[in-house]
């Protein structure tokens, strides 16, 4: 979803790398303590060297959460983390999004009404008591608040799987969206089948599944995907490991099963870089996801060699968006007296969506 994120002023589109660099250096010391600014992994290093915590999607959930004490919380993430912040933080506490145009395209392939008139369409079909909705992080606030209403819960990749054995611990089935690719890949490791699975596109009537497969799948799984991490493939892997046959691959949970069948580990961006850490010094290490945490990695560990496996590199481009011209017009508006960019979501909606959010912080 494209928001109007307004056109910075010259004094920034024109600003040489260097004043940003002092004006950010300059607001963040008059803000202190008032401020905190959060960073996802794969943000651009000019941004993240700002960053007070780093971290993937779970644990800037747990950071928001627990603090009470700053009045701005700067999130250099996406549009759906912001949000989560929003409804995890204190009602003192404003957050910000540096541009409002870093949304996830995987996050806009299911809205609102085409989950609801799934639930519908499903309610015909089979024991709706029995079916629990999930919803990725990677989601808007009304998608998170429906499953909260619904007695089903958030997760991300970090706790995906604990959520999803809690779910089928209290339903016989589950709705998985928007990702498709986390939720086979979540299920395969827990030892389900593909045939236990069955693909809900949203486009077509009762999800393009007959009556049966809607009754004998245990994971119906939203036909979205992450257009960064989808386009990881088998060759990448094989032509890898021809050239490294003592390396290591590892893939995150929204890249194809069959590359990931194919990893020595699986796991979320802060998995990932303990895999890094963990791998002995002289490793070389072809890592499925985006470009930007694969390069800090490789500068960061300079006696391992840290490789994407895609060699035509894709960054996520929402991500991409926030930059140090952004955080700096976001930083001085705020020792101006100015909230630029604030993320809000609506009471009733927040009320539902930190059920759902608190349910994944307390299933690990
Ligand atoms: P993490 O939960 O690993 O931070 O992933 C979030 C994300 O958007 C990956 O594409
Ligand atoms: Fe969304 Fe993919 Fe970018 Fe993550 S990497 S924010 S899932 S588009």
């Amino acid at each position: 979803m494209l928001r109007m994120q307004v056109p910075l002023p010259d004094r920034y589109l024109r600003a040489r790398p260097d004043d940003l660099e002092s004006w950010i250096a300059a607001a963040k010391a008059t803000l202190g303590e008032r401020l905190l600014i959060l960073g996802h992994h794969y943000q651009r290093d000019e941004v993240m060297r700002w960053a007070d915590a780093r971290g993937d999607s779970f644990r800037l959930s747990q950071l928001a959460a627990a603090n009470t004490a700053a009045e701005y919380v700067v999130f250099c993430g996406v549009h759906f983390m912001a949000e989560s912040a929003d409804i995890l933080t204190a009602a003192h506490q404003q957050v910000v999004l540096p541009d409002l145009n870093a949304g996830c395209s995987m996050a806009d392939m299911a809205d609102l009404d085409s989950v609801e008139e799934a639930w519908e369409a499903l309610e015909a079909v089979i024991d709706i008591e029995r079916l629990v909705p999930i919803t990725y992080m990677n989601s808007s606030a009304a998608l998170k608040a429906f499953v909260g209403r619904a007695g089903g819960s958030v997760c991300t990749s970090t706790n995906a799987r604990a959520v999803l054995e809690w779910a089928l611990g209290r339903g016989d089935k589950v709705l998985f969206f928007p990702d498709q690719h986390l939720g086979r890949n979540t299920g395969l490791a827990m030892g389900y089948d593909h045939a236990d699975m069955a693909l809900w596109n949203p486009r077509r009537d009762l999800g393009g599944l007959s009556d049966a497969e809607c009754k004998s799948a245990t994971f119906l799984l939203w036909k979205g995907h992450c257009s960064v991490h989808q386009r990881f493939t088998p060759e990448q892997v094989a032509a890898f490991r021809a050239s490294h046959p003592d390396g290591i691959v590892l893939a995150h949970p929204e890249t194809p099963y069959e590359v990931c069948a194919l990893a020595d580990a699986v796991g979320s961006t802060d998995a990932i870089i303990r895999a890094v850490e963990a791998a002995p010094p002289g490793s070389t290490i072809g890592v499925a996801t985006e470009i930007h945490l694969v390069q800090r990695l490789a500068a960061e560990h300079p006696d391992r060699t840290v490789v994407s496996l895609d060699p035509i590199v894709c960054p996520c481009s929402t991500m991409f968006r926030i930059d140090a011209a952004h955080l700096a017009w976001i930083l001085e508006g705020l020792v101006g007296g100015e909230v630029r960019n604030r993320i809000t979501v609506d009471a009733d909606t927040a009320r539902w969506a930190k059920v759902a959010l608190e349910r994944m912080l307390s299933i690990v």
